[in-house]
């Protein structure tokens, strides 16, 4: 993945000369006024994930996503394609529907206007009394822009946003080896959280915090950041490629089990055979790649194909600007999401997806950073009551459970009249360029426009 760093659209993520330095106010975190400007700037004109690709096969199936005070629906078409609406009745403005399925038609269940999945209206009451003309055929749903990439269905409620391939670069380019679309949902959770949404995307701009608040991870992927390499892009998205092998420096105590062994084990490596800790981090990582690269299709790992040795082991973790995070890896990835509260600005919602891919004669299967395993098919939505964690037990073992643990602490520390402005590591130059791109929206000139 190293020559990537050469490509034109990537910004070093780690040297602060790429920063302005614009403060992150403390405001921003809890203020009215500032998720106002947040909706009027940023949420109306960058792209969202709608669903799942998968989720909309045939015509008429549709899926809602309601983000704040708005409502989208996006529906399959006869021909194949997808369109997206605002979910509101062009005849007096009550909302359409509510939930997913599928449907051959729309129907307000104010007065009875019946709307075609291509946002035509179809019929509606006294057809013969409307002074501007007989509205069927001619009046439409208000439409949203639709797109795919990485199986997933977006949409942007701006005219003007750059085409969704252009908004995302260069992380296309960069994932065009991965078969997201073989990917299978085995976890989709949401929970609302006590915290601004924005915390998040300062948390997954750095991996700094790892070493404190989720230890057990370098033992698989060397969180260094000497090691580690760091990328930003001119749309606001940003990332971190991590070795998937043990950090050399966080180790795991002589005597103890390794999850590191377990991996070399799938790919019948004996992590006996290596005389020490660094020769099984270092030497054992290079062997998997060569182990995997020889082994894929007789283990079933079809979906190998195409990567190359890089991403056979490595952890990449892309935020995508404002508000996903997604890190396809060979075995499997996260696409974590958080969006505002309607209303409270003190609130979000988070949605945790664990995609697995598909392996011959592998019913369930355990992420390296995970304990518990995941069946490989997909999982029903489940909008869970965190509960302090206490109502989601069984994800206790994931990395983003011990994040949503500091959400209450932080949310708290930031309203303290001693906030100061963050003093960032180098490490962390990501969190303070999200600040700078979120300003240039709520400034009237995101990037791309
Ligand atoms: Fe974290």
């Amino acid at each position: 993945m190293n020559d990537r760093v050469s490509e034109p659209l990537v910004l070093d993520g780690k040297d602060p000369r790429n920063l302005r330095g614009d403060p992150i106010t403390a405001d921003r975190y809890f203020s009215r006024d500032f998720m106002e400007k947040e909706w009027n700037h940023m949420w109306t004109r960058v792209w969202h994930i709608a669903a799942r690709e998968k989720q909309l096969l045939e015509p008429g199936d549709f899926v809602v996503h309601d983000f704040m005070r708005e409502s989208v629906i996006i529906v399959r078409q006869h021909d194949g394609s997808l369109k997206g609406f605002y979910n509101t009745c062009a005849h007096r403005g009550q909302r359409l529907i509510d939930g997913d399925g599928g449907m051959n038609s729309f129907t307000c269940p104010y007065h009875g206007w019946r709307w075609g999945i291509d946002g035509v209206l179809q019929d509606c009451p006294d057809r013969d009394d409307f002074h501007l003309g007989d509205p069927v055929g001619k009046v439409k749903l208000s439409e949203v822009r639709v797109g795919t990439w990485g199986s997933f269905v977006w949409y942007t409620m701006d005219p003007e946003a750059p085409e969704l391939l252009d908004y995302l670069a260069p992380l296309p380019t960069y994932y065009k080896n991965f078969m997201l679309e073989r990917s299978v949902r085995s976890l989709w959770v949401r929970v609302e959280l006590n915290t601004n949404w924005k915390f998040f995307a300062d948390n997954f701009n750095e991996s700094y915090h790892t070493r404190t608040v989720h230890p057990q991870v370098p033992a698989v992927i060397d969180q260094d950041h000497f090691t580690s390499r760091y990328e930003m892009y001119p749309m606001g998205h940003a990332g971190i490629i991590q070795m998937g092998r043990p950090s050399l420096r966080d180790r795991v105590p002589e005597g103890q089990p390794h999850p590191f062994d377990a991996q070399l084990a799938v790919w019948d490596i004996d992590a006996a055979k290596y005389p020490d800790y660094a020769a099984k981090a270092v030497q054992g990582w290079l062997d998997l790649k060569a182990a995997k690269r020889r082994l894929w299709k007789e283990k079933g790992y079809l979906h190998y194909e195409n990567l190359t040795d890089e991403e056979l082991t490595e952890s990449p973790f892309h935020f995508i600007f404002p508000n996903i995070a997604i890190g396809p890896s060979a075995d499997n990835y996260l696409v974590l999401r958080w969006e505002p509260h309607p209303t409270d600005p003190e609130k979000c919602l988070f949605d945790l997806w664990s995609m697995v891919y598909p392996v011959d004669g592998l019913d369930v299967q355990v992420p390296r950073t995970g304990i518990h395993a995941f069946k490989v098919e997909e999982a029903p939505f489940e909008f869970r009551d965190y509960d302090g964690g206490r109502g989601v037990p069984e994800l206790s073992d994931q990395v983003v459970f011990q994040d949503w643990g500091l959400t209450n602490g932080l949310q708290r520390g930031i309203r303290s009249r001693g906030y100061q402005d963050p003093y960032l590591s180098a490490q962390e130059t990501r969190v303070r360029r999200f600040h700078e791109v979120l300003n240039d929206y709520l400034q009237g000139r995101p990037p791309g426009r």
